[in-house]
């Protein structure tokens, strides 16, 4: 039986990991030559050997995708490799670092919007060019549910998502009469690496009650989102930007998952931060706050 992405080929950034690599395997599942692109080697490579193992075709390009040069030499190896591109997810994503919006530094504000939105946008410069030279394509950016909601302590990773809800409705509408259709995935708590750490430790739960479906996501569940919205079953679909999140954003913002007294005013907390679970410390006393913060566990009280 031919499968939907015979003769296709897609491209999927951050694709050494997590959710990226899930949509790297459901494409090449599906059929397509699939690129995977990363800054991380050891895990692209990786990423290929699964897909070529299954019997798929796979290529990997180191790309940091917050530079320009980097992004448009992918494309051009991408055309060079596989004469085409059809697909993209632009899924390359960090959570940067934690703090509210006064104490968000330059450095983290800067870092966090160059890979999360302007990375985002940098691709699509790039790919919808050899999109518009074929009559078409279809390409998906992830974005989160950080992007519809607002989180505490997230400013610039909740902008950077918002802003590539907001980059997809209007690249949608630039190229809805080119054949290229632009949508965006909204995951919720998704069981990645990001967030493998938390789990078997007595934060679980508190993640898990995060969930109004009862359970963290899977980044295959992601992956069927994308791949469904770059199938022609999507085919009057744009502009629009999915949810994959178990009921998540629909419940209130902000709210304390876990909480349980360590003695002396402070408290473990799980909290929904940045679209993903965050195992903190909720301290009175700056002493406990930068005894906490040393050994690399969130803090909060300030
Ligand atoms: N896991 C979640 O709960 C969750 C929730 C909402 C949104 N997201 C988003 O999903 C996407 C994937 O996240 P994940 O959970 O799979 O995390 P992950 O850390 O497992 O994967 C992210 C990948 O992006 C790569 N990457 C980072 N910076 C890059 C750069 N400059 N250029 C190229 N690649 C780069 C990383 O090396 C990594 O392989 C991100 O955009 C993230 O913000 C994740």
């Amino acid at each position: 039986m031919t499968k939907q992405f015979e003769g296709k080929v897609a491209l999927v950034t951050g694709a050494a990991s997590g959710i990226g690599r899930a949509s790297a395997l459901a494409f090449a599942r599906e059929g397509a030559k699939t690129v995977v692109a990363d800054v991380l080697v050891e895990g692209g490579e990786e990423t290929v050997r699964i897909i070529k193992e299954a019997g798929g075709d796979a290529l990997l390009v180191r790309t940091d995708v917050s530079k320009a040069a980097e992004v448009e030499t992918l494309i051009q190896k991408i055309v060079e490799t596989y004469g085409r591109l059809d697909y993209a997810h632009n899924n390359a994503g960090i959570a940067g670092a934690d703090a509210p919006t006064a104490d968000c530094t330059e450095e983290n504000w800067d870092h966090t919007i160059a890979i999360n939105l302007k990375g985002v946008w940098l691709c699509m410069k790039y790919e919808i060019p050899q999109m518009l030279k074929q009559g078409g394509g279809a390409i998906v950016n992830t974005a989160s549910t950080a992007g519809l909601v607002g989180l505490e302590g997230s400013p610039a990773y909740c902008a950077s998502k918002g802003g590539v809800i907001q980059l997809t409705r209007a690249a949608a509408l630039d190229y809805a009469k080119a054949g290229i259709r632009v949508n965006a995935v909204c995951p919720g708590v998704i069981r990645t690496p990001m967030v493998e750490r938390l789990v078997g430790t007595e934060a679980e739960a508190g993640l898990i009650a995060m969930e109004p479906i009862g359970r963290m996501g899977k980044p295959e569940e992601v992956a069927e989102a994308v791949v469904w919205l770059c199938s022609d079953a999507a085919s009057f679909v744009t502009g629009n930007a999915m949810p994959v999140d178990g009921g998540d954003e629909r419940g209130p913002v902000n709210r304390v998952a876990g909480s349980r007294s360590i003695g002396q005013g402070t408290r473990w907390e799980t909290v929904q931060s940045r679209g993903v679970p965050v195992f903190r410390v909720r301290a009175r006393s700056s002493f406990q706050r930068g005894y906490y913060l040393r050994q690399g566990i969130a803090v909060s009280g300030r």
